[in-house]
């Protein structure tokens, strides 16, 4: 594996290796932490990011890199520098890997053709946000041993989530199964396609449910209005304490980040019992190395 554009096309086989390999590169593990010693990674940030790009910085450090952290903001592309130009000069200047995020679907995919360095996708626009399923698989595989026969329930803002699409592939082909729910505005058409099954309502699925994703609106991508309101989507989608007591005993409630509180998810049951948040972004590193391990 040289680049990792999307989950799109690997086989069970391939993830669970990912996996295994995070396994050792968890803290205490057997995985050496010196393998990117003198090497540079540089992480290419053209739109923003908390967990992804510090989780990025952390995974090369702690394996020895040296990182380069750029960001739009102060750039060049405020005057009129292009995607390939910007990432060719990236790489002139060394890195091993470029970690990029971009608003554009493709973007990672197009620039994967121009460089020779590895190309890891950050999350592109709404199309695929690899690294994150996979910590999320992971987080899962850890708390359950597998995730066969396991009902995962994705709840939200699933036509601009690159999250749910590359999460539904992922826990697809890792034996679960998945549902999705949102306003019918808010669902991709065809979304069965990638093996998922779509709810309307979000009361009578959540008590099938051993783990549920909860996502934001994600307004900065919406290009017009799709919800009446805010309070309108929390209050018939919004995962609050009263719907979080109706849940299967010891379902989890996960969380990609950023978390608008009060709105798709309540503070409490954020910072609840049942919450593996903070546990995706810790292992979120663990995964992130193994991939820089394996691409680089
Ligand atoms: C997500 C993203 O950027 O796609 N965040 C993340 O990387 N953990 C989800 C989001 O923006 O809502």
């Amino acid at each position: 594996m040289r680049h990792l554009l999307g989950i799109e096309g690997w086989r069970r086989e391939e993830i669970e290796a990912l996996l295994d390999r995070a396994e050792a590169h968890l803290p205490g593990g057997s995985a050496s932490s010196s393998v990117l010693q003198g090497r540079v990674v540089a992480n290419v940030f053209f739109e923003d990011s908390t967990r992804t790009r510090t989780s990025f910085e952390m995974a090369a450090k702690t394996l020895g890199a040296e990182v380069l952290n750029w960001t739009a903001q102060g750039s060049s592309i405020s005057k009129g520098e292009t995607l390939l130009d910007t990432v060719r000069n990236i790489e002139a200047t060394g890195p091993v890997a470029l970690v990029i995020r971009h608003r554009s679907s493709g973007a990672p995919h197009l620039a994967a053709r121009h460089v020779r360095c590895a190309v890891i996708n950050a999350g592109d626009g709404t199309h695929e946000h690899p690294s994150q399923a996979l910590l999320d698989a992971f987080t899962l595989r850890r708390r359950w041993g597998a995730l066969d026969g396991r009902t995962v329930l994705i709840v939200g803002d699933i036509l601009h989530s690159r999250v749910a699409r590359s999460n539904i592939l992922c826990m697809k082909a890792l034996g679960a199964r998945v549902v999705v729910c949102g306003p019918p505005t808010l669902l991709p058409v065809g979304i069965q396609q990638l093996g998922t099954e779509v709810a309307m309502h979000l009361d009578p699925v959540l008590p099938q449910a051993d783990a549920v994703m909860c996502l934001r609106l994600q307004t900065e991508r919406q290009s017009e209005s799709f919800f009446p309101s805010t309070r309108e989507f929390s209050r018939l989608y919004g995962l609050n304490a009263q719907r979080a007591s109706k849940m299967k005993e010891g379902a989890l409630v996960m969380h990609p980040g950023p978390i608008n509180r009060g709105v798709e998810l309540a503070p409490a049951v954020a910072d609840g019992a049942r919450s593996v948040i903070l546990e995706q972004v810790a292992n979120g590193v663990a995964v992130r190395r193994a991939i820089l391990e394996v691409c680089v």
